[in-house]
């Protein structure tokens, strides 16, 4: 029988540091390799592909002209917005003008990253590049939004997979995330969370308290209004996770995170 051809994905990089893709490839469950060279095919990525130049610009718009509406667009980063957008270029041209021709053109976008859904450190203020998210510059195309500074490498993995797999957009929640990852809240999920309602919390990153493991709340931990997978899945194939190591959660899943201190905005 005829092998099933491998469904296609582009990945392009607008404003950002590049630890999305980081994380990807460390996904263990799929392994990130497997999935790269066996599940799909990555036609286009700033960061694996070994081409690069000229060459690799006329292979994104072949892609694109090749594959329209069936290819899947995954964006890491924001999109800048201000003065026609010519803070981020790539390729000799706006990154603007990149991610609206590749995503009008596509079957379905992924938002990686919290700069892809909601501008992220770009947009913090003052925003002098008018940086974005990227979901308004989609045209029609459904947009999967991924949150996290970077996500978690397996929700990375799950969900370019469901999208490859089924070439169905996952259920999604009212701010377009996969409910099966962005369901709970990190304080729903956190082993600390005896502690909380306990009412026994650390003061000070050396106290007692701190030492003991309680609750990191008057930290300034935002695990209560945070939605991510961390407490479940931990990073680094379960190793760990921020609050494990001491760290209250900064809600890197939140849009706009950079802006707000929950020391000053809490109390
Ligand atoms: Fe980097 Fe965070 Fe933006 Fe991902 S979301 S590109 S990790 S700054
Ligand atoms: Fe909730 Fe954070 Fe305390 Fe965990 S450490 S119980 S997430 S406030
Ligand atoms: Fe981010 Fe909080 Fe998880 S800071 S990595 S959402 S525990």
């Amino acid at each position: 029988a005829e092998k099933k051809p491998l469904p296609v994905v582009v990945w392009i990089h607008g404003h950002e540091c590049t630890g999305c893709d980081e994380a990807f490839i460390r996904s263990g469950s799929p392994l990130a390799s497997d999935l790269v060279l066996s599940q799909i095919a990555l036609e286009y990525d700033h960061l694996l592909s070994a081409a690069s130049g000229e060459p690799f610009e006329a292979h994104l718009e072949e892609t694109i002209n090749k594959y329209k509406g069936q290819y899947i667009l995954c964006v890491e980063g924001a999109v800048c917005t201000k003065d026609s957008g010519v803070y981020c270029m790539s390729g000799g041209k706006p990154f603007i003008e990149t991610l609206q021709h590749a995503a009008h053109n596509a079957a379905a976008v992924i938002a990686y990253g919290t700069c892809a859904v909601s501008g992220g450190i770009q947009a913090a203020k003052p925003n002098p590049t008018g940086s974005a998210g990227i979901a308004h510059f989609a045209g029609k195309t459904p947009v999967i939004n991924v949150p996290g500074c970077p996500p978690i490498p397996e929700v990375m993995t799950g969900v370019v997979m469901h999208v490859a797999l089924f070439g169905t957009v996952p259920p999604l929640d009212n701010e377009g995330r996969p409910k099966q990852f962005y369901g709970n809240r990190i304080h729903d999920t956190c082993y600390r969370r005896p502690f909380f309602d306990a009412g026994m919390f650390a003061e000070h990153f050396d106290d007692e308290g701190a030492k003991a493991g309680w609750c990191l709340y008057k930290l300034g931990c935002r695990g209560p209004e945070t939605y991510n997978s961390c407490g479940n899945l931990r990073w680094f194939q379960g190793m760990s996770y921020p609050i494990q190591s001491g760290a209250p959660c900064i809600g890197c899943s939140n849009a706009h995170f950079w802006d707000e201190d929950p020391m000053t905005t809490r109390m």
